[in-house]
């Protein structure tokens, strides 16, 4: 057994969750329960971010500039409530405000001041609230920020500044010498070349901040949101509070980021944690964006899709469905209701429902409910070592092909095989066989469909007669090997996995 720490980025709590929002997570809770289905100790761990301006300025928005902290209790605890609503299974959801975070962020300021890579300085520049990140003239249009079109704040002030460029060849070594840390490998250049051209000390502090943990040593500065941000992933594991912990989980195995945010994750937070003199995390994987017709999107185009409705029309299981096939890890894509409704009337109503249905109503009505004779088969070994592959380096979308050419073939087989021909025809052995295998079949695919479809995977196992929590506890690799249903089990057909839905 090994342990697998991963992470998610912890978000803003100035507007809700979108389904971009849900598409990282949903991601990450496939990746958390594959890991722990084939053995590992997962601590899966996402959360919000809320030492931020825009929070602030959210928050005073809504007219809660006195109770700013009220504010995000609120507006986290709802973030909370729609990740509970996904069915995501985070082993802990953490907030930049909780004590434990700001001890972490004590020892680590002070780890790095120690390693004399703090230091004090004039700040003459612009800052752009909205992508919480100092910005140059170089990259706006037209004296406004592209992403987020408005003028940034030209800020002037003394700030401490962390020693960014002194890390600058240990991080292109490191990259060099780890290919698979930042992952897509297409994004990997993009890192590189920011890293030797335009990485900077940055500064760490903000004067004129109200809002946000304090410097240690130095009450009249805050700290710079990222900075603080970022060491969330260490304070999730028990640094600066329970040694034993940090030692057991740190580094994390796999922070799953957007591909907005990868160079905070592949250059500033590595260089802060070779700073501090700890180990850096395995692997950074950046995901692509979800559009909206062609758009980015949001809150001031008023495109934003919530999460949350779609789930009551499709459920849960359909839109994680869905979003891994949607889009491939890595690359941007378009979300559309229509394709939605098309898919679930096609691949999950017509094919994966359909094959249950025709599958159990065949056992029922040639062996009466019973499963019938074991019946070899060997076919499904590489279509198997597939999925594995391809799960195993999270190429998710990947394996859920594979998992569905395993549902094409079994339709196929019994295009194929006739069972209602065998049985006028009064070919038992036949007859028994194909549907022995069928149904075993259907018992492999709950067990790989389980990381990306979990209700749907236990709706199939009871209709197959067992009990998913027993068949479940037992290991993946025995779990998966051919020939575990036993004959003479019952079958309960009961409702349709995926019902017709109505226009
Ligand atoms: N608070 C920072 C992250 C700090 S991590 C130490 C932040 N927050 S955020 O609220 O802006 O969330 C950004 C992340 O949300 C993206 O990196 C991505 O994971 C997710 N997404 C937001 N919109 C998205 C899409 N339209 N499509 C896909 N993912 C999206 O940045």
């Amino acid at each position: 057994m090994e342990k697998f720490y991963l992470t998610t980025p912890i978000y803003y709590v100035n507007g809700q969750p979108s389904i971009g929002h849900a598409y990282t997570n949903i991601t990450a809770d496939i990746i958390a329960r594959y890991q722990r289905m084939i053995g590992n100790e997962v601590f899966f761990m996402t959360g919000t971010d809320e030492n931020s301006q825009k929070n602030v300025e959210a928050a005073e928005k809504a007219g809660r500039a006195d109770d700013i902290q009220g504010y995000l209790d609120e507006m986290s605890a709802l973030w909370q409530q729609s990740f509970d609503t996904l069915g995501l299974t985070h082993d802990r959801f953490i907030r930049t405000t909780e004590a434990d975070h700001k001890k972490a962020v004590e020892k680590f300021w002070q780890a790095v001041d120690a390693k004399g890579d703090i230091y004090k300085g004039e700040y003459q520049g612009l800052y752009c609230t909205g992508c919480e990140a100092f910005v140059t003239e170089s990259e706006l249009v037209e004296g406004k920020c592209q992403i987020h079109k408005r003028a940034p704040e030209s800020i002037k002030e003394e700030n401490y500044f962390f020693k960014l460029s002194n890390y600058r060849q240990a991080l292109l070594d490191h990259i060099e010498k780890n290919p698979d840390f930042i992952m897509p490998k297409s994004r990997r250049n993009e890192v590189v070349s920011y890293i030797d051209k335009f990485m900077t000390d940055i500064s760490i502090t903000r004067q004129s901040m109200k809002w946000g943990i304090p410097a240690p040593g130095d009450a009249n500065q805050r700290i710079y949101v990222w900075f603080d941000a970022l060491i969330n992933y260490l304070t999730g594991v028990g640094y600066g509070t329970d040694d034993q912990r940090f030692e057991k989980w740190w580094p994390a195995n796999l922070h799953l980021v957007g591909k907005d945010i990868i160079k905070f994750h592949c250059a500033l937070w590595p260089a802060m944690l070779m700073s501090a003199g700890l180990p850096l995390p395995k692997q950074v994987l950046a995901h692509g964006f979800f559009t909206i017709d062609g758009e980015k999107m949001s809150k001031s185009l008023g495109n934003v899709i919530d999460p949350l409705p779609i789930v009551q029309d499709y459920g849960n299981d359909a839109l994680r469905f869905f979003l891994m096939r949607e889009i491939r890890l890595g690359e941007d894509g378009d979300f559309s209701l229509s394709r939605l409704a098309e898919r679930y009337d096609g691949e999950l109503a017509n094919e994966l429902g359909n094959l249950v249905h025709r599958v159990l109503s065949m056992t029922e009505k040639y062996f009466e409910g019973e499963i019938p004779e074991r019946a070899e088969q060997t076919a499904k070994a590489e279509a198997m070592k597939n999925y594995q592959a391809n799960m195993d380096e999270f190429r998710l979308p990947d394996a859920l092909e594979a998992v569905w050419k395993i549902v094409r073939e079994a339709n196929q087989f019994i295009e194929l095989k006739k069972p209602w021909v065998l049985a006028k025809n009064e070919d038992l052995h036949e007859l028994s066989d194909t549907m022995y295998l069928s149904l075993e079949t259907l018992r492999v695919l709950a067990w790989l469909i389980n990381p990306f479809m979990p209700e749907t995977a236990v709706k199939i196992l009871t209709k197959l007669g067992l009990d998913p929590g027993t068949e479940f506890a037992q290991d993946y690799f025995s779990g998966l090997t051919w020939g575990k249903l036993a004959p003479g089990g019952k079958i309960d057909k009961g409702e349709a996995l995926f019902p017709r839905r109505e226009e």
